[in-house]
């Protein structure tokens, strides 16, 4: 949908998270909004987010529709927008960027954790998500048995998952073998609970799963648990591809 030429300051600023109308109108009252370096009198006078040049206490204020976020999802939490019982991963946001109305692109199951993305930007999300596109994903695992060279040949093959699936080759590398093995996994589609289905499906389990990739994005590891950051404007362009 095209953006509107000219919109209300108030609903501009709280649309990109500045605060909610309310508290827009206390800020212009107290003199700390400028329109075109003149002092903002009436938050419902019609600004025009690219041609005006507005500052809130001297600090300009970026309009902007798109917001890219790279999250490093805890365990715990759903991979949603809303869900009546558990925290789901849009609970960890700012209002700052929460006001934006991002959404997972993609999901990890509850106990995984790693690099979600999330964004409003439908064209992108769509993209990534396409079966067509066979976007790599790589994961890093903890797996219950000792994962060879056999097990990384039938994933070169491709699985047979327990509803009769085979999947496409994914790309297995053994970091530690072992009666507790270490092991990263590229995988190019995204079955539900595929990595764990196809260590079944070689008789294994997965007891700790950890997204590290996706795209050419990788996941920034100075992030926590729960820890997010905006993607940088190159990130963004390497993704778009
Ligand atoms: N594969 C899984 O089994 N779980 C995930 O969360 C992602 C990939």
């Amino acid at each position: 949908m095209a953006e509107k030429a000219t919109q209300r300051l108030d609903k501009m600023l709280a649309h990109i998270g500045i605060g909610t109308r309310k508290e827009i109108k206390k800020l212009v009252k107290e003199k700390r909004v400028t329109v075109n370096g003149e002092l903002a009198k009436d938050p419902g006078m019609h600004v025009s987010p690219d041609r005006d040049q507005i500052r809130v206490d001297g600090q300009a204020v970026e309009y902007r529709v798109y917001i890219y976020l790279m999250m490093n999802k805890p365990q715990g939490v759903i991979s949603a927008t809303e869900d009546g019982l558990s925290e789901v991963v849009i609970d960890l946001l700012e209002p700052q960027h929460s006001a934006f109305h991002p959404f997972p692109v993609g999901r990890l199951d509850k106990d995984t954790e790693g690099l979600l993305l999330l964004t409003n930007d439908g064209k992108l999300a769509h993209q990534l998500l396409s079966p067509k596109k066979h976007v790599p994903k790589t994961y890093y695992a903890v797996i219950r048995g000792t994962v060879t060279e056999a097990d990384a040949e039938a994933f070169r093959a491709g699985v047979v998952l327990d509803d009769g699936y085979r999947t496409l080759p994914g790309e297995l590398t053994i970091l530690r073998s072992g009666p507790e093995s270490e092991i990263e996994l590229t995988i190019y589609e995204g079955k539900y609970h595929q990595v764990k289905r196809m260590f079944e499906a070689v008789g294994k389990q997965v007891t700790y799963l950890k997204r590290i990739a996706m795209g050419p994005l990788a996941l920034d590891e100075t992030l926590e648990p729960g820890e997010y950051r905006e993607l940088t404007d190159e990130e963004v362009a390497m993704l778009r591809g």
